[in-house]
């Protein structure tokens, strides 16, 4: 029998590329995403409404893949933003809202799910975390909080469900060409373009280096391959890096203080524009 998939924010980037390649390569997949007509023309077995921050539409998503399956093998925890800017100009409102998609949303996900993971004796629960789960940067710390939390959570259910024959295991990507970008200029188009902001130089030298970082970049497609090999391995390891070029591999390495180092380099210059 085909491995049941369940994956959240499948409307675009990563979970969508997870989606179609899936139920192209025989899984059954539940995609599920907050605008559902934007599933309108993926191959899915079933597609369904689930916005993670309401309980509402996250128990009848749930209900209705075991009512059509009968068990949910796979849950991929994909749907999450950032919001950019200065930890000191960022409104109270929309960090928590960060921390409601971000954490809470794969918290809620993770309790729907697991009673019945945990009567069938197995399951797996991908998250998706971030290389900025890894380590923050000016201007993206509220979005690094999350993805540390996540971290945290991961490796804590690791352990907790692991009685239970269930394995969770982290994705951490490192910059991938999808709609996340355009996400965080409507999140922050405003806090970071703010002429009277006292951090107006940082926010210009964050732009700078987000638009090197960004060149190149690759697609969904080599996040999924890293995906599907955790969704196959007969024993996956705790976490897997996706995309993450050999400087990002060596800077998780890094103490503080050469860490701080190097982002005075790649920020250079702020200190006297300001
Ligand atoms: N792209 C990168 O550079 C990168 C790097 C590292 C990690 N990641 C992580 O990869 C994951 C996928 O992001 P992506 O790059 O594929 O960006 P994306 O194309 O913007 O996709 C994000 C998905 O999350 C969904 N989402 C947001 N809030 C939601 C909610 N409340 N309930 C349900 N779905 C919600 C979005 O739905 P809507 O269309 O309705 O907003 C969308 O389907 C995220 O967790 C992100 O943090 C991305």
């Amino acid at each position: 029998m085909s491995k049941v998939v369940l994956i959240t924010g499948c409307s675009s980037g990563i979970g969508r590329h997870l989606a179609q390649t899936l139920s192209e390569t025989g899984f059954a997949v539940a995609a599920t995403a907050r605008r559902p007509q934007t599933l309108d023309d993926l191959p899915a077995a079933l597609k369904l409404a689930l916005d993670v921050t309401d309980p509402a539409s996250i128990q009848p998503a749930v209900d209705a893949v075991l009512e059509k399956f009968g068990r949910v093998d796979v849950l991929v925890n994909n749907a999450g933003f950032a919001v950019c800017g200065a930890l000191e100009e960022i409104p109270d409102a929309q960090i928590q809202r960060l921390f409601d998609v971000n954490v809470f949303g794969v918290l809620r996900m993770v309790r729907a799910v697991v009673p019945h993971m945990r009567r069938q004796g197995e399951g797996r629960i991908i998250n998706i975390s971030s290389i900025a789960g890894k380590f923050p940067t000016p201007v993206g710390g509220a979005y690094s909080a999350t993805k540390f939390a996540l971290e945290a959570l991961s490796d804590t259910l690791r352990f907790e469900l692991a009685a239970f024959g269930i394995r969770v295991v982290v994705i951490e990507p490192g910059s991938i060409r999808t709609s996340f970008n355009q996400t965080v200029e409507d999140c922050s188009g405003q806090i970071l373009a703010n002429p009277a902001s006292p951090y107006r130089a940082l926010y210009a030298a964050y732009e700078r280096v987000v638009q090197s970082m960004r060149r190149g970049e690759p697609g969904p497609e080599a996040v999924t391959r890293v995906i599907v090999r955790a969704i196959r391995s007969p024993r996956p390891k705790a976490r897997y890096l996706a995309a993450v070029p050999l400087s990002g591999r060596l800077a998780m390495h890094l103490s503080a203080g050469a860490w701080d180092a190097i982002l005075r380099l790649l920020y250079k210059n702020i200190a006297g524009e300001t």
